[in-house]
Order: C-alpha cells, then sequence, then structure tokens
C-alpha cells in the first residue's frame, strides 16, 4: 500500500466515506485526527490552503504607495505592498538570489526593496532595479525603475473591498467566480461605505476549523448565546444553505440590538429588508463574514498548531463619521458585544476540541434540521483531500 493510501485511511476510513453522502441524521462531521494531527495540519498548508483563495489581508494595514508588509500565510512568508500604480501586491518573501528572507518588519514610504545579504534591489513592480557587483568587481547589473527583468516572484491575488485574497498555487478557478455566491447575496448593501474601526483578538485552544464550524451553525444560539435570543429567537432562525463552497444564512430581527450600536450610521439606500436583516457567509476554506445594517466583522484565523489558533475579529462600521466622537460609544458597545458573544463561543469550541481527544467520539451525530451545513463543511474536506490526491496519481502515471 502506498504512503498515500495510508494517510487517506488514516484520515476518512472507508466507512466514514461512505457516511457522508448519506441524509443528515444518518451521516457525521470530520474526523478527529483532522482537528488534532500534525500531519494534516501540514497538508492543510501544503495543499489544501495553496490551492484556494484565501484571505489573506487587508487593504487598510497598507493605505498608502510604499507601505510594505511581511505576512504570513499558510506558513508562507509573503510580501504585501501597495505599489506606485496605487494597487496591492503580493509576492513571495525570499530573495531569489539565495533566498534570504527580503523584508522582515513593515516599513512605509519605500520606492524599493533591498536584500540585505548582497543588495539585489527590487522596485515596488517586483522588477530588478539593481545587483551590485553582479559581473565581478564593480560590475554591477543596473535597469532604470520597471524596465529590468522579474526579480520577485508575485502571489495571484485580488483584492475585494478591504479584504485581500492569494491564490498561492495560482491554479484555483477565478477571484469572481470564488466571490460571486457572496457578492451576488449582498447587491444593495454599498459595501465601498465601509470604514475598519478595529480588531478584536484572542489565543484559543482548538483547531481553526472549529471556529468556522461554529459559525455557520446557528443551533448553539439558545444554549450559548441566551442574550440573542430577544433580538433573534430560534424560530426566526434556520440552518445555514450551502452551495459548493459558499454557506449561506439570514434571518430578519424583530426588533433592533441596543448593544449592536443603537444610532450608528447604516448603509445608506437600505432596502426595506435591509433594515432588518443580518446575513453571514462562510466561503470555504478561510472567510467567515457577518453583516448587519450598520456593520460588518470580518474573522482571520491564523493556526499556530492543531489546537492553537490565532482568532482576530475585524469590525467595520458605516461611514466616514462612523470613527468620530459622536459614535464613540456606539462603537464601543459594537466591541462590547463581539467580545462577549465570542468569549462565549470559545467556551464551548474549546470543548469541542477536548473532545476530539475522546475515543468515543469521532466524527459524531447530527442534527437532521440545523446539521447539514456541518455535514457539507466535512464533505467539502474530504473532497479536497480526495482531489488532491487524485491529482498526485495523476501526475505519478
Ligand atoms: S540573497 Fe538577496 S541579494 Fe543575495
Ligand atoms: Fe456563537
Amino acid at each position: 500500500m502506498s504512503v498515500e493510501n495510508t494517510l487517506n485511511n488514516r484520515w476518512f476510513s472507508e466507512q466514514w466515506l461512505e457516511r457522508i453522502d448519506k441524509n443528515v441524521a444518518e451521516s457525521t462531521g470530520l474526523p478527529n485526527a483532522l482537528y488534532t494531527d500534525p500531519e494534516f495540519l501540514r497538508f492543510e498548508n501544503e495543499q489544501l490552503l495553496p490551492s484556494a483563495w484565501i484571505l489573506a489581508g487587508f487593504t487598510h494595514q497598507a493605505p498608502n504607495t510604499g507601505d510594505v508588509i511581511p505576512i504570513e500565510v499558510a506558513e508562507k512568508p509573503l510580501i504585501l505592498l501597495h505599489d506606485e500604480n496605487d494597487e496591492i501586491q503580493v509576492f513571495h518573501n525570499a530573495c531569489p538570489h539565495r533566498g534570504a528572507k527580503l523584508v522582515n518588519s513593515l516599513c512605509s514610504g519605500a520606492k524599493a526593496l533591498v536584500c540585505p545579504n548582497h543588495f539585489w534591489t527590487y522596485g515596488l513592480d517586483g522588477k530588478i532595479q539593481a545587483r551590485p557587483h553582479f559581473f565581478g568587481g564593480d560590475q554591477h547589473d543596473i535597469h532604470e525603475p520597471g524596465k529590468g527583468p522579474q526579480g520577485l516572484r508575485p502571489v495571484r491575488s485580488a483584492v475585494w473591498h478591504d479584504l485581500i485574497f492569494i491564490n498561492l498555487d495560482g491554479k484555483a478557478g477565478t477571484f469572481e467566480q470564488y466571490i460571486k455566491p457572496m457578492a451576488d447575496r449582498l447587491k444593495g448593501y454599498d459595501l465601498a461605505s465601509l470604514q475598519h474601526v478595529g480588531v478584536l483578538e484572542w489565543e484559543l485552544n482548538c483547531n481553526w476549523k472549529l471556529v468556522h464550524e461554529n459559525f455557520i451553525e446557528p443551533y448553539h444560539v439558545f444554549a450559548v448565546h441566551p442574550g440573542l435570543l430577544e433580538f433573534g429567537p430560534m424560530d426566526k432562525r434556520r440552518a445555514s444553505e450551502h452551495e459548493a463552497h459558499c454557506f449561506f444564512n439570514d434571518y430578519q430581527f424583530p426588533n433592533p440590538d441596543s448593544n449592536r450600536g443603537d444610532g450608528l450610521p447604516h448603509f445608506p439606500n437600505p432596502s426595506k429588508t435591509m433594515e432588518n436583516q443580518v446575513l453571514w457567509f462562510h466561503l470555504f476554506p478561510t472567510l467567515s463574514l457577518e453583516i448587519f445594517p450598520n456593520q460588518m466583522a470580518v474573522w482571520e484565523l491564523i493556526p499556530i498548531s492543531p489546537e492553537k489558533t490565532l482568532e482576530r475579529i475585524h469590525v467595520y462600521l458605516i461611514g466616514d463619521t462612523a470613527t468620530s466622537e459622536e459614535f464613540a460609544e456606539g462603537r464601543q458597545k459594537v466591541f462590547d458585544t463581539w467580545h462577549g458573544l465570542n468569549e462565549e463561543d470559545i467556551g464551548v469550541i474549546e470543548r469541542m476540541q477536548q473532545g476530539r481527544h475522546s475515543p468515543g467520539f469521532d466524527g459524531g451525530t447530527l442534527s437532521p434540521f440545523w446539521d447539514s451545513a456541518i455535514q457539507h463543511y466535512a464533505r467539502l474536506m474530504a473532497g479536497a483531500v480526495k482531489s488532491k490526491r487524485a491529482k498526485k496519481n495523476q501526475t505519478k502515471e
């Protein structure tokens, strides 16, 4: 038996694969090892995440030409920068000469990137500008800005409002295909009016996938967030829909919740439905986003290890005045609310992680009403493992 088959069986047994396509009540979630095994995190970082469109950063991190930021996504060192054409570029953060990490810390006003090792110099377009002593002592290789050969290796990227996405292997479908299911449902929202106003951060003792799974599952609201019931009672909530890589849910709230920032500006020209509507989305594998009439929240999850995750919730409000003193109290309430809700979630998410060490649990039994999204999530993950395997086998033949 090949090593790959051994790994496949280790993650998904034949019985598991048979169950996953049955109806929800007979189906199950992901096997325990996918939340605990460092080998699976390696698969995610080396294969699953590079083959998809994934969240990499935010344009507000590099608002001006010459802003350069070293980032790490799927354990890959990358450079995110704001170039002279007012566009965001993403490059691999390794000097093409001897592979030194090119950018180590944030900088602003940069005109070029200089490697400390032999001073090879790259423009913000990634093109080579100078290679000192390249042809021998005092024999330099110099190019006009923009005229030299390509130096830095670009990463396929796309910007959607404030969010920056990348596709590391360059082989995913178009970005439009990826974003469309969500963008279509957000027609009517003037997303250009969103202002990033802050970020909340936690370190969780759990696998990163459990945070997304918890996000797409509204079943837990009555038990974990009883405070939300007045705002959104269980009988107004429904199971998440799912189609291909997109998970989607919404509800209409009967009364506004003052803790959601009463009095803050709303999206301009809202339709009647938008005024009382909450929408949330997960675009597999890394984007979770929730939108209210007066705010948006975006989840950024960075796996530290299989059982440790850095979680950031980025909060957006509407319009230029959202950051003014006038709305300071409303803003604070928004942060306090997200903070409180997330603390409630963390309590159960970490318990779900702990339960994944029990030989008495391995994927679980699902609610026929609420959990088809959990089944679909597991199916997507199994599908990603299978398709990667199929591609590898094809390459070998
Ligand atoms: S390693 Fe960067 S210039 Fe040589
Ligand atoms: Fe929750």
